[in-house]
Protein backbone atom coordinates (compact mmCIF):
# COMPACT_ATOMS: atom_id res chain seq x y z
CA UNK A 1 0.00 0.00 0.00
CA UNK A 2 2.77 2.35 1.09
CA UNK A 3 4.08 2.16 -3.05
CA UNK A 4 0.62 2.15 -4.42
CA UNK A 5 0.53 5.75 -2.34
CA UNK A 6 3.83 7.34 -3.37
CA UNK A 7 2.54 6.97 -7.20
CA UNK A 8 1.38 11.04 -8.08
CA UNK A 9 -2.06 9.62 -10.08
CA UNK A 10 -3.32 6.45 -8.13
CA UNK A 11 -5.66 7.11 -5.48
CA UNK A 12 -4.97 6.22 -2.11
CA UNK A 13 -8.17 4.91 -1.50
CA UNK A 14 -9.41 2.85 -3.66
CA UNK A 15 -9.92 -0.95 -2.69
CA UNK A 16 -8.25 -3.81 -4.19
CA UNK A 17 -11.98 -4.06 -5.63
CA UNK A 18 -12.21 -1.11 -6.97
CA UNK A 19 -8.46 -1.69 -8.01
CA UNK A 20 -9.60 -4.63 -10.24
CA UNK A 21 -12.79 -3.01 -11.29
CA UNK A 22 -10.70 -0.43 -12.99
CA UNK A 23 -7.87 -2.03 -14.60
CA UNK A 24 -11.50 -4.63 -16.49
CA UNK A 25 -12.81 -1.61 -17.69
CA UNK A 26 -9.16 -0.41 -18.94
CA UNK A 27 -8.54 -3.35 -20.82
CA UNK A 28 -12.21 -3.44 -21.98
CA UNK A 29 -11.56 0.32 -23.64
CA UNK A 30 -8.08 -0.99 -25.21
CA UNK A 31 -9.20 -3.97 -27.40
CA UNK A 32 -12.30 -2.29 -28.04
CA UNK A 33 -9.86 0.97 -29.59
CA UNK A 34 -7.19 -2.08 -30.67
CA UNK A 35 -10.28 -3.32 -32.57
CA UNK A 36 -11.67 -0.28 -34.21
CA UNK A 37 -8.19 0.55 -35.14
CA UNK A 38 -6.59 -2.07 -36.81
CA UNK A 39 -9.54 -4.22 -37.79
CA UNK A 40 -12.04 -1.80 -38.63
CA UNK A 41 -9.98 0.78 -39.65
CA UNK A 42 -12.14 3.15 -37.74
CA UNK A 43 -9.97 4.82 -34.74
CA UNK A 44 -12.43 5.78 -31.99
CA UNK A 45 -10.18 7.81 -29.78
CA UNK A 46 -7.05 9.59 -30.45
CA UNK A 47 -3.33 7.92 -30.02
CA UNK A 48 -3.18 10.58 -26.95
CA UNK A 49 -6.72 9.41 -25.15
CA UNK A 50 -5.31 5.46 -25.98
CA UNK A 51 -1.41 6.07 -24.79
CA UNK A 52 -3.51 7.47 -21.31
CA UNK A 53 -5.64 4.29 -20.99
CA UNK A 54 -2.63 2.29 -21.73
CA UNK A 55 0.07 3.93 -19.60
CA UNK A 56 -2.50 3.70 -16.88
CA UNK A 57 -3.32 0.17 -17.29
CA UNK A 58 0.70 -0.57 -17.34
CA UNK A 59 0.80 1.73 -14.28
CA UNK A 60 -1.86 -0.26 -11.97
CA UNK A 61 -0.12 -3.69 -13.09
CA UNK A 62 2.98 -2.52 -11.79
CA UNK A 63 1.70 -1.92 -8.57
CA UNK A 64 -0.21 -5.14 -8.86
CA UNK A 65 1.17 -7.73 -10.77
CA UNK A 66 -0.87 -10.29 -9.16
CA UNK A 67 -3.80 -8.65 -10.96
CA UNK A 68 -1.50 -9.44 -14.70
CA UNK A 69 -3.05 -11.94 -16.71
CA UNK A 70 -1.77 -13.08 -19.72
CA UNK A 71 -4.67 -11.86 -21.75
CA UNK A 72 -4.40 -8.59 -20.74
CA UNK A 73 -2.97 -5.81 -24.11
CA UNK A 74 -0.36 -4.79 -22.00
CA UNK A 75 0.76 -8.91 -22.58
CA UNK A 76 -0.09 -9.24 -26.07
CA UNK A 77 0.03 -8.32 -29.78
CA UNK A 78 -2.70 -5.93 -30.31
CA UNK A 79 -3.33 -8.02 -33.37
CA UNK A 80 -2.37 -11.35 -34.35
CA UNK A 81 -1.13 -12.47 -37.86
CA UNK A 82 -3.30 -14.60 -40.31
CA UNK A 83 -3.26 -17.95 -40.00
CA UNK A 84 -1.15 -19.75 -43.21
CA UNK A 85 2.31 -20.09 -44.02
CA UNK A 86 3.07 -16.64 -45.15
CA UNK A 87 3.22 -14.85 -48.32
CA UNK A 88 2.00 -16.06 -51.34
CA UNK A 89 4.23 -16.04 -54.69
CA UNK A 90 3.83 -13.75 -57.35
CA UNK A 91 5.86 -13.97 -60.68
CA UNK A 92 6.72 -10.57 -62.17
CA UNK A 93 5.60 -10.06 -65.82
CA UNK A 94 8.68 -8.74 -66.42
CA UNK A 95 11.73 -8.88 -63.90
CA UNK A 96 12.50 -6.05 -61.42
CA UNK A 97 16.06 -5.15 -62.23
CA UNK A 98 19.14 -3.51 -59.80
CA UNK A 99 20.77 -0.66 -60.93
CA UNK A 100 24.53 0.12 -61.38
CA UNK A 101 26.32 2.42 -59.28
CA UNK A 102 27.73 5.56 -60.44
CA UNK A 103 30.06 7.69 -58.04
CA UNK A 104 31.73 10.59 -59.84
CA UNK A 105 31.20 13.09 -62.72
CA UNK A 106 33.46 10.22 -64.57
CA UNK A 107 31.33 7.27 -63.81
CA UNK A 108 28.33 9.30 -65.56
CA UNK A 109 30.48 10.37 -68.58
CA UNK A 110 31.46 6.74 -68.96
CA UNK A 111 27.47 5.92 -68.81
CA UNK A 112 26.89 8.39 -71.05
CA UNK A 113 29.48 7.02 -73.69
CA UNK A 114 28.66 3.43 -73.25
CA UNK A 115 24.86 4.42 -73.98
CA UNK A 116 25.94 6.23 -76.91
CA UNK A 117 28.76 3.72 -78.67
CA UNK A 118 25.61 1.06 -78.22
CA UNK A 119 22.97 2.89 -80.28
CA UNK A 120 25.59 4.93 -82.11
CA UNK A 121 24.44 8.53 -81.08
CA UNK A 122 27.44 10.81 -82.21
CA UNK A 123 28.28 12.96 -79.57
CA UNK A 124 26.81 15.92 -81.19
CA UNK A 125 23.67 14.74 -81.15
CA UNK A 126 21.12 15.22 -78.17
CA UNK A 127 20.82 12.55 -75.39
CA UNK A 128 18.30 13.08 -72.82
CA UNK A 129 18.40 11.49 -69.55
CA UNK A 130 15.92 12.04 -66.61
CA UNK A 131 16.97 12.55 -63.41
CA UNK A 132 15.09 11.34 -60.17
CA UNK A 133 15.31 11.06 -56.42
CA UNK A 134 16.79 7.71 -55.11
CA UNK A 135 13.59 6.82 -52.83
CA UNK A 136 15.32 4.80 -50.39
CA UNK A 137 12.33 2.76 -49.31
CA UNK A 138 11.21 -1.27 -50.74
CA UNK A 139 10.32 -1.55 -54.19
CA UNK A 140 6.62 -2.84 -55.60
CA UNK A 141 5.28 -3.65 -59.05
CA UNK A 142 1.56 -3.67 -58.98
CA UNK A 143 -0.74 -4.79 -61.54
CA UNK A 144 -3.73 -2.49 -62.78
CA UNK A 145 -6.23 -4.86 -65.13
CA UNK A 146 -8.67 -2.57 -66.97
CA UNK A 147 -7.62 -0.15 -64.82
CA UNK A 148 -8.15 -1.92 -61.19
CA UNK A 149 -5.73 -2.67 -59.07
CA UNK A 150 -6.00 -6.68 -59.14
CA UNK A 151 -2.21 -7.84 -57.52
CA UNK A 152 0.85 -6.23 -55.74
CA UNK A 153 4.22 -8.04 -54.77
CA UNK A 154 7.44 -7.10 -53.28
CA UNK A 155 10.55 -7.19 -55.81
CA UNK A 156 11.96 -10.74 -53.87
CA UNK A 157 14.64 -11.67 -55.99
CA UNK A 158 13.77 -9.80 -58.81
CA UNK A 159 11.94 -12.92 -60.91
CA UNK A 160 9.89 -13.66 -58.02
CA UNK A 161 8.06 -11.40 -55.22
CA UNK A 162 5.64 -11.68 -52.01
CA UNK A 163 2.10 -11.06 -52.80
CA UNK A 164 1.02 -8.20 -50.85
CA UNK A 165 -1.80 -6.73 -52.75
CA UNK A 166 -4.03 -6.54 -49.57
CA UNK A 167 -1.47 -4.52 -48.08
CA UNK A 168 -0.69 -2.14 -50.64
CA UNK A 169 -4.36 -1.25 -51.35
CA UNK A 170 -4.61 0.14 -47.23
CA UNK A 171 -1.24 2.02 -48.63
CA UNK A 172 -2.40 6.03 -48.59
CA UNK A 173 -2.21 7.63 -52.00
CA UNK A 174 -2.77 4.25 -54.25
CA UNK A 175 -5.49 4.02 -56.34
CA UNK A 176 -7.38 0.95 -56.41
CA UNK A 177 -8.88 2.53 -59.80
CA UNK A 178 -6.81 4.84 -61.94
CA UNK A 179 -8.62 7.89 -62.85
CA UNK A 180 -9.17 7.92 -66.71
CA UNK A 181 -12.04 6.26 -68.85
CA UNK A 182 -9.47 3.56 -71.30
CA UNK A 183 -6.63 2.08 -70.04
CA UNK A 184 -4.47 -1.20 -71.36
CA UNK A 185 -5.89 -4.37 -70.61
CA UNK A 186 -3.31 -4.97 -68.06
CA UNK A 187 -0.34 -2.96 -66.74
CA UNK A 188 2.63 -3.35 -64.24
CA UNK A 189 3.46 -0.29 -62.61
CA UNK A 190 6.34 0.10 -60.04
CA UNK A 191 7.22 2.40 -57.47
CA UNK A 192 9.08 2.61 -53.60
CA UNK A 193 6.88 2.52 -50.60
CA UNK A 194 8.34 4.34 -48.22
CA UNK A 195 8.18 6.38 -44.76
CA UNK A 196 8.72 10.22 -44.19
CA UNK A 197 10.98 11.25 -41.17
CA UNK A 198 8.11 12.97 -39.29
CA UNK A 199 5.78 10.09 -39.78
CA UNK A 200 8.75 7.16 -39.08
CA UNK A 201 9.23 9.44 -35.21
CA UNK A 202 5.50 9.31 -34.78
CA UNK A 203 5.13 5.70 -35.36
CA UNK A 204 8.36 4.30 -33.04
CA UNK A 205 6.99 6.92 -30.55
CA UNK A 206 3.58 4.84 -30.60
CA UNK A 207 5.28 1.65 -30.86
CA UNK A 208 7.25 2.48 -27.59
CA UNK A 209 4.31 2.52 -25.97
CA UNK A 210 2.70 -0.56 -26.12
CA UNK A 211 6.66 -2.43 -25.93
CA UNK A 212 6.27 -2.95 -29.83
CA UNK A 213 9.12 -2.72 -32.41
CA UNK A 214 11.33 0.08 -32.69
CA UNK A 215 12.27 0.64 -36.19
CA UNK A 216 16.40 1.53 -37.27
CA UNK A 217 15.19 3.74 -40.09
CA UNK A 218 12.65 4.61 -42.00
CA UNK A 219 13.38 1.82 -44.71
CA UNK A 220 13.14 -0.32 -42.03
CA UNK A 221 10.03 0.59 -40.89
CA UNK A 222 8.66 0.63 -44.56
CA UNK A 223 9.99 -3.11 -45.01
CA UNK A 224 8.32 -3.77 -41.89
CA UNK A 225 5.50 -2.21 -42.09
CA UNK A 226 4.57 -3.70 -46.10
CA UNK A 227 5.84 -7.18 -44.89
CA UNK A 228 2.66 -8.07 -42.98
CA UNK A 229 0.76 -10.91 -42.76
CA UNK A 230 -2.17 -9.29 -41.46
CA UNK A 231 -3.26 -6.37 -43.66
CA UNK A 232 -4.73 -4.16 -40.79
CA UNK A 233 -1.38 -3.84 -39.33
CA UNK A 234 0.14 -1.83 -42.82
CA UNK A 235 -3.34 -0.02 -42.43
CA UNK A 236 -2.35 1.70 -39.27
CA UNK A 237 1.49 2.69 -40.59
CA UNK A 238 1.67 5.68 -42.33
CA UNK A 239 3.34 4.48 -45.50
CA UNK A 240 2.86 6.24 -48.85
CA UNK A 241 4.59 5.24 -52.24
CA UNK A 242 6.09 7.48 -55.07
CA UNK A 243 5.76 5.74 -58.42
CA UNK A 244 8.26 5.50 -61.43
CA UNK A 245 8.63 2.57 -63.81
CA UNK A 246 6.51 -0.11 -65.37
CA UNK A 247 7.43 -3.94 -66.05
CA UNK A 248 4.94 -5.62 -68.70
CA UNK A 249 2.12 -3.85 -70.61
CA UNK A 250 -0.53 -5.21 -72.74
CA UNK A 251 0.07 -1.92 -75.19
CA UNK A 252 2.24 1.19 -74.43
CA UNK A 253 1.35 4.29 -72.96
CA UNK A 254 4.06 6.49 -73.91
CA UNK A 255 7.23 7.27 -75.76
CA UNK A 256 9.49 8.54 -73.10
CA UNK A 257 10.36 7.86 -69.27
CA UNK A 258 9.38 11.74 -68.68
CA UNK A 259 6.11 11.30 -70.46
CA UNK A 260 5.76 8.01 -68.97
CA UNK A 261 5.83 9.65 -64.83
CA UNK A 262 3.07 12.29 -66.52
CA UNK A 263 0.85 9.18 -67.49
CA UNK A 264 0.98 7.90 -63.46
CA UNK A 265 0.34 11.34 -62.80
CA UNK A 266 -2.62 11.53 -64.62
CA UNK A 267 -4.01 8.23 -63.75
CA UNK A 268 -3.71 8.84 -60.15
CA UNK A 269 -0.70 7.60 -58.90
CA UNK A 270 1.43 10.03 -56.91
CA UNK A 271 5.11 10.71 -58.33
CA UNK A 272 8.04 12.34 -57.89
CA UNK A 273 7.97 16.05 -58.49
CA UNK A 274 11.54 16.55 -58.83
CA UNK A 275 12.19 14.44 -61.77
CA UNK A 276 13.84 16.12 -64.47
CA UNK A 277 15.21 15.87 -68.02
CA UNK A 278 18.88 16.76 -68.75
CA UNK A 279 20.90 16.27 -71.89
CA UNK A 280 24.90 16.37 -70.44
CA UNK A 281 26.82 15.10 -67.98
CA UNK A 282 27.34 18.76 -66.72
CA UNK A 283 23.62 19.19 -66.81
CA UNK A 284 23.28 16.35 -64.54
CA UNK A 285 25.93 16.99 -61.70
CA UNK A 286 24.29 20.26 -61.30
CA UNK A 287 20.90 18.82 -60.82
CA UNK A 288 22.20 16.09 -58.45
CA UNK A 289 24.35 19.12 -56.84
CA UNK A 290 20.53 20.71 -56.20
CA UNK A 291 19.20 17.45 -54.81
CA UNK A 292 21.30 16.95 -52.80
CA UNK A 293 21.53 20.39 -50.92
CA UNK A 294 17.38 19.71 -51.32
CA UNK A 295 18.03 16.45 -49.44
CA UNK A 296 17.45 17.44 -45.78
CA UNK A 297 14.08 19.18 -46.62
CA UNK A 298 12.79 17.03 -48.51
CA UNK A 299 10.85 15.06 -45.57
CA UNK A 300 11.89 11.66 -46.74
CA UNK A 301 14.81 9.64 -47.45
CA UNK A 302 16.79 9.37 -50.96
CA UNK A 303 20.61 7.91 -50.89
CA UNK A 304 21.22 9.48 -54.50
CA UNK A 305 19.62 10.22 -57.60
CA UNK A 306 18.57 7.31 -60.65
CA UNK A 307 19.38 8.76 -64.68
CA UNK A 308 17.37 6.97 -67.21
CA UNK A 309 17.78 7.39 -71.02
CA UNK A 310 14.78 9.17 -71.58
CA UNK A 311 13.41 7.59 -74.91
CA UNK A 312 11.80 4.34 -74.26
CA UNK A 313 12.34 2.72 -77.85
CA UNK A 314 15.77 3.35 -76.69
CA UNK A 315 15.48 1.73 -73.30
CA UNK A 316 14.15 -1.02 -75.58
CA UNK A 317 17.03 -1.47 -77.63
CA UNK A 318 19.69 -1.05 -75.03
CA UNK A 319 18.13 -3.81 -72.74
CA UNK A 320 20.18 -5.12 -70.01
CA UNK A 321 22.94 -6.92 -68.85
CA UNK A 322 22.86 -9.74 -66.08
CA UNK A 323 20.58 -8.26 -63.79
CA UNK A 324 20.94 -4.09 -64.48
CA UNK A 325 19.84 -2.25 -67.41
CA UNK A 326 22.10 -0.44 -69.77
CA UNK A 327 20.07 2.33 -70.05
CA UNK A 328 19.71 3.34 -66.29
CA UNK A 329 22.85 3.82 -63.60
CA UNK A 330 22.20 5.09 -59.75
CA UNK A 331 24.22 8.04 -58.32
CA UNK A 332 24.98 7.36 -54.70
CA UNK A 333 25.07 10.03 -52.35
CA UNK A 334 28.83 9.88 -50.56
CA UNK A 335 27.61 9.05 -47.44
CA UNK A 336 25.58 5.50 -48.55
CA UNK A 337 28.51 4.01 -50.32
CA UNK A 338 29.25 1.97 -47.08
CA UNK A 339 26.11 0.46 -47.50
S1 LIG B 1 14.14 2.43 -61.53
C1 LIG B 1 15.59 -0.93 -63.89
N1 LIG B 1 13.79 4.67 -60.20
O1 LIG B 1 16.45 1.59 -56.42
C2 LIG B 1 15.03 0.18 -63.14
N2 LIG B 1 14.46 2.73 -58.98
O2 LIG B 1 18.99 0.21 -56.81
C3 LIG B 1 14.87 -0.15 -61.72
N3 LIG B 1 14.65 3.11 -56.57
O3 LIG B 1 15.16 -1.62 -57.00
C4 LIG B 1 14.19 0.79 -60.91
N4 LIG B 1 14.07 5.23 -56.57
O4 LIG B 1 13.90 -0.07 -55.40
C5 LIG B 1 14.14 3.37 -60.12
N5 LIG B 1 13.40 6.71 -59.17
C6 LIG B 1 13.73 5.42 -59.09
C7 LIG B 1 14.05 4.80 -57.86
C8 LIG B 1 14.42 3.45 -57.84
C9 LIG B 1 14.44 4.19 -55.82
C10 LIG B 1 15.12 1.81 -56.04
C11 LIG B 1 14.35 0.60 -56.54
C12 LIG B 1 15.37 -0.26 -57.22
C13 LIG B 1 16.64 0.20 -56.60
C14 LIG B 1 17.83 -0.06 -57.48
Amino acid sequence: MLKFMREQESFPDQTENEIEREIQQLREKIVGANKAYYQDDAPEMTDAAYDDLFKRLRQLETEHPELVTADSPTQTVAVKPREGDGFGKITHGKPMLSLDNAFDRGDIEDFLKRVRKFLNIPGEERLEVTVEPKIDGLSCSLTYENGVLTRAATRGDGYVGEEVTENVKRVAGVPHRLTGETFPERMEIRGEAYISHADFLALNEKQATFGGKIFANPRNAAAGSLRQLNPEITASRPLKMFFYAVGDLSEPIAETQFELIEKLKAYGMPTNPDTRICASSAEIVAYYEEIERKRADLGYDIDGTVYKVNRLDLQERLGFVSRAPRWAIAHKFPAELAR
